[in-house]
């Protein structure tokens, strides 16, 4: 049987709201169907008033499309460099709220965005959670499409199975024009910030889709609420 989840998506991407997002924010905004309903509930509060003057830097053209059809006004980093907060989605979140993202293809503008934002923040619904990183998604990684070759080459000597990802006939094209590689590996020897190191080490590798010790804070809806986890507090 298929669970519908959108609820619980919803349910974090309003308590997320609620709990961080105020009047005359500049917003990261993040992409994928939690962060859809992030910006449903963004356009419903500014429309209603009980926000005002907020403005987003959008992760991807799919949000900067939807932002654009609900009214949510953007702007670039050029103009706000720094950002008040940034909220996104994910696709693993560990008890230490170290994150895969990535599986929307848009993990390299994300990152871009979180990092530039004073604080960030995910929501999620609690099929998310995991106990390791990996446990169940790849990590995508970004590769420009010359070094594709070195690249599979490079990571699988370093353990990972690298899959070019696909869109119908031919291999999904990010924003950036690139290609991404989902890579598994069996053995992670507990090492989330090694192998995040050596993925920075192939040639044409652009980003990659672990977000370590960059999120501040989890809003993760259960069938019995939402649980807030922080960064620093064991999350149980
Ligand atoms: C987009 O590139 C991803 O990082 C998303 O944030 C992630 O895939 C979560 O998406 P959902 O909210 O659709 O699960």
């Amino acid at each position: 049987m298929t669970v519908d989840l959108e609820p619980l998506k919803r349910e974090a991407a309003e308590a997320a709201i609620e709990a961080e997002v105020r009047s005359g924010m500049v917003l990261g905004l993040g992409t994928g169907s939690t962060a859809a309903w992030l910006l449903e509930g963004l356009a419903r509060r500014l429309s209603d008033g009980t926000l005002s003057e907020l403005a987003g830097v959008p992760t991807s053209e799919r949000t900067a499309q939807r932002c654009r059809e609900l009214g949510i006004p953007l702007i670039g980093l050029e103009r706000r460099p720094i950002l008040d907060l940034a909220i996104d989605g994910a696709d693993e979140i560990a008890p230490d709220l170290s994150l895969i993202k990535g599986l929307g293809g848009s993990h390299l503008r994300e990152k871009v965005v979180a990092r530039s934002a004073e604080r960030f923040v995910v929501a999620a619904d609690e099929t998310k959670l995991v106990s390791r990183l990996g446990e169940r998604a790849p990590v995508p990684v970004e590769v420009i499409p010359f070094a594709r070759p070195l690249c599979e080459r490079l990571l699988a000597a370093d353990g990972w199975r690298p899959v070019l990802r696909g869109d119908g006939d031919g291999p999904w094209i990010t924003d950036e024009g690139n290609l991404i590689l989902d890579c598994r590996r069996d053995d992670w020897g507990g090492d989330p910030a090694g192998l995040a190191a050596g993925l920075h080490e192939i040639p044409g590798v652009v980003e990659h889709g672990l977000f370590l010790g960059m999120a501040a804070a989890a809003y993760v809806a259960c069938a019995d609420g939402v649980r807030v986890l922080q960064a620093g507090v064991d999350a149980g």
